[in-house]
């Protein structure tokens, strides 16, 4: 007989008078770097910030290129960057902002399937859950506790 396997996923709506001053100092860093993004084809600016359990922050934006697929989003722009250097310490939290370049406020935002097993690989090899941060035009963060909330039904176990 058929049957179903389902996962249960949530996000938590954070709103900013309960932001913790490192939390407020992520999303602001993620907004503050968006503005650098190279972003001529989508006009779409993106930043994303990094702590890692070393206590050390990143920040990085999407960098775009005439061949298309050859543009990197700023959430694996940070992790390469951050894991590159920094390959013993566990990422901790990200911060992602958007926003498009010819409208004031914040886009809505979501790591796009890439990002999401990239944050997977380094939750894997660190044994630990990362926490995902966006910021919505509401001003509310959405937070995923763990990429599990984003990417349920994931590859992550070459062996089994
Ligand atoms: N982008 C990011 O950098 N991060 C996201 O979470 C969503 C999308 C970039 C990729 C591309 O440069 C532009 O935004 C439009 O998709």
């Amino acid at each position: 007989m058929r049957k179903k396997i389902e996962l249960k996923v949530a996000l938590e709506v954070y709103p900013p008078e309960e932001w913790t001053a490192e939390d407020r100092s992520l999303i602001e860093l993620a907004q503050e770097t968006s503005k650098n993004a190279h972003a001529p084809y989508s006009d779409f600016l993106v930043g994303a910030s990094l702590l890692l359990e070393n206590g050390k922050v990143f920040a990085a934006n999407n960098q775009e290129n005439v061949s298309f697929p050859v543009g990197i989003c700023a959430e694996r722009a940070v992790l390469s960057y951050a894991m590159g250097n920094f390959p013993d310490s566990k990422p901790l939290k990200i911060a992602i902002v958007a926003k498009r370049r010819n409208e004031n406020g914040v886009a809505n935002v979501m790591p796009c399937g890439l990002c999401r097993q990239t944050i997977n690989e380094y939750e894997v090899k660190f044994k630990s859950s990362i926490t995902v941060m966006m910021l919505s035009p509401d001003g509310n963060v959405l937070v995923a506790h763990g990429i599990e909330q984003l990417l349920p039904f994931r590859f992550n176990d070459l062996n089994s």
